[in-house]
Formats: structure tokens, sequence, C-alpha cells
């Protein structure tokens, strides 16, 4: 008999099922977003790749923080979760300078309040990792925040300790990711508050939607890094001069299949395991 589940939600790419009071299912589509707006093209695979990618970094980081992970059904999308109330922003951590962070310290010289050395490169490695919030966006972009602003969301003690764990899982899956040859240059987590008030991460984590992850044989300073992430869709939408309001661009086929080459190859370097026998049985990621 099929399960009576009720549709709870749609993000850009995930639909959301409630399960029964206190869990949920998660389903990573294909979908695609850039700039916030999803791509009317999908790329096959990706929500299997962000969904064992992500249960495999569940598997492994439970002890710095334990996670929203109950089970992984046999499509290799769906996730059994334990519904959680979502904290109000967006846990970012940089451990070298992009993206954003990038624009704001050639602005400013420092990130999110984080006052930074002088002379820094575009890619550069920092010092140490710094965690840099945003707010969560219910429509457009999330913006970054300071210190002093995501302390007013969450309160002061909260937040440090929101800190702390960003940054302990952030050294844990950049030194594991390092080792197999992938720089984590940034990413981004949710965490939340289960029924009982303890703090989980939900959501994904460390995935190439979630992260820039960089090959690190080809890591230089001082330029744009190539990259296992959204970089190569996103590159190709600028390239026409779309204006990043809806609607997005069609992706041609060479983009697609690159796409996801790339999103493959960072599950199979990061895991360890070919990406085939994950879609025959997904819990090989969770031992
Ligand atoms: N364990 C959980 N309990 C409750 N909500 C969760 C849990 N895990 C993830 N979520 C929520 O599910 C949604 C995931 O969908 P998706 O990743 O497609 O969203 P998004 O595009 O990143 O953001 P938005 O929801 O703002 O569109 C997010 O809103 C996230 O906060
Ligand atoms: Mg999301």
């Amino acid at each position: 008999m099929p399960e009576a589940v009720t549709h709870v939600g749609s993000g850009k790419v995930r639909e959301l099922y409630e399960l029964d009071d206190d869990r949920l299912l998660l389903v990573a589509s294909d979908r695609i977003s850039t700039f916030d707006v999803v791509l009317p093209t999908e790329i096959p695979d990706k929500g299997r790749v962000l969904t064992g990618l992500s249960a495999f970094w569940f598997a492994r980081t439970r002890e710095l923080v334990p996670n929203h992970l109950l089970a992984l059904r046999d499509d290799g999308r769906s996730t059994e979760c334990r519904r959680l109330e979502m904290l109000p922003l967006e846990c970012v951590v940089r451990g070298y300078l992009t993206g954003s962070g990038w624009k704001d310290y050639r602005a400013t010289g420092s990130v999110c309040g984080h006052v930074l050395p002088p002379g820094l490169e575009d890619s550069q490695k920092l010092p140490e990792p710094i965690f840099t919030p945003s707010t969560k966006a219910q429509e457009g972009h999330d913006e970054n925040i300071d210190r002093e602003r995501a302390a007013e969301l969450i309160g002061q003690e909260r937040f440090d300790e929101v800190e702390r764990i960003s940054i302990e899982l952030y050294r844990f899956a950049s030194e594991y990711a390092a080792a197999r040859g992938i720089l984590i240059a940034d990413t981004k987590f949710e965490l939340g508050l289960d029924a009982e008030g303890n703090i989980m991460l939900g959501d994904e984590a460390f995935t190439p939607d979630s992260s820039r992850f960089w090959p690190a044989d080809e890591y230089e300073a001082g330029r744009a890094q190539p990259s296992f992430d959204k970089q190569f869709v996103r590159d190709y939408c600028e390239s026409l001069g779309w204006n990043k309001t809806p609607p997005g661009p069609e992706l041609p086929e060479g983009v697609v299949s690159g796409t996801r080459a790339r999103y493959v190859e960072a599950f199979e370097r990061l895991t360890g395991i070919a990406f085939d026998a994950y879609v025959a049985d997904p819990d090989v990621v969770l031992s």
C-alpha cells in the first residue's frame, strides 16, 4: 500500500514531504539553480549525487554534531530525516577568499566583520577558516551579515555554539577532502533544533551545490580556479550576458554532460565509492 505522505514544501532543488510529526522525507530533484534562479534544464543524477554525498558526510560527522539523517531510500535521492526548526541563518565557512568574500574583502578589507590581512589575492588561502553567516532570504539573494547582526538573530550564546560547530565541521571535511585532492574553498550548511531543543545539522552537507570544490593539483592563488561545482554552469550563463533574472537559459548538451561529470567526479573522489555502486545500493555511503 502506498504511504500517505503530505507535500509540505518545495525548495529550489528539494521537495519536502511529511512522514509524521517528527519526520520529513527530503527528495532531491535534478534541478539546478544559478544566481538563485532555477534553470529550465535538469542535470541527470544530480539529486542522487547531492543525497549520497550529504549522507556520506552525515555518517562521518555525527560525533562532531548530530544530524537529521534517519535513512536513505532505494531511489538514492530521498532522505528520511528528523524534522528540525531551522535557524534563521545560513552557516557559511570560508577557508579561501573567493566569491562574495573576495568581493567584500576588495571593497572593505574585511568579510562579515573579520578584518583580514592586507594584500590577499583572489582565491588565496586564509590564515584561519572564518565563519561568515548570511541571512536566509525567503525571496532573492542571501545577504552576508556581520557577527553582531547574526548574534541578534539567534542570541549570543547560540551564535557562539553555531560558529564553533561550523568551524569544526569545515576543518574536518576540508582535511578529509584535501587528502583526496579536493580543496573545499567555502561551504554553507543549515543547523536546526529538534523537538528537545538539541542543535542538529540538517539539509545538505559538503556537496557541490553547497560548496566550492577545487582540484588541489591545479590550485594557484591570484586567479579564478577550475572547479567541481556549479561554477561551470555559472560561467556558461554569464557568457550569454544573461541578466540573472528569471527565466534562466536552457543549457546545451555539452554543459549538461560536463556538469554531470563534474558532480559525479566530486562524489567519487570524496567518497572513494563508484557512483554506480551508490545507485545500486545507496547505503554504501553510510559505512
Ligand atoms: N531536517 C529538516 N527539517 C526541516 N526543514 C529542513 C530540514 N532539512 C532541510 N530543510 C529545509 O528544506 C529545504 C530544502 O530545499 P532546497 O535545498 O531546495 O531549498 P533552497 O532552494 O536551498 O532554499 P529555499 O527553501 O529557500 O528555496 C530548505 O528550506 C531547508 O531549510
Ligand atoms: Mg538548499
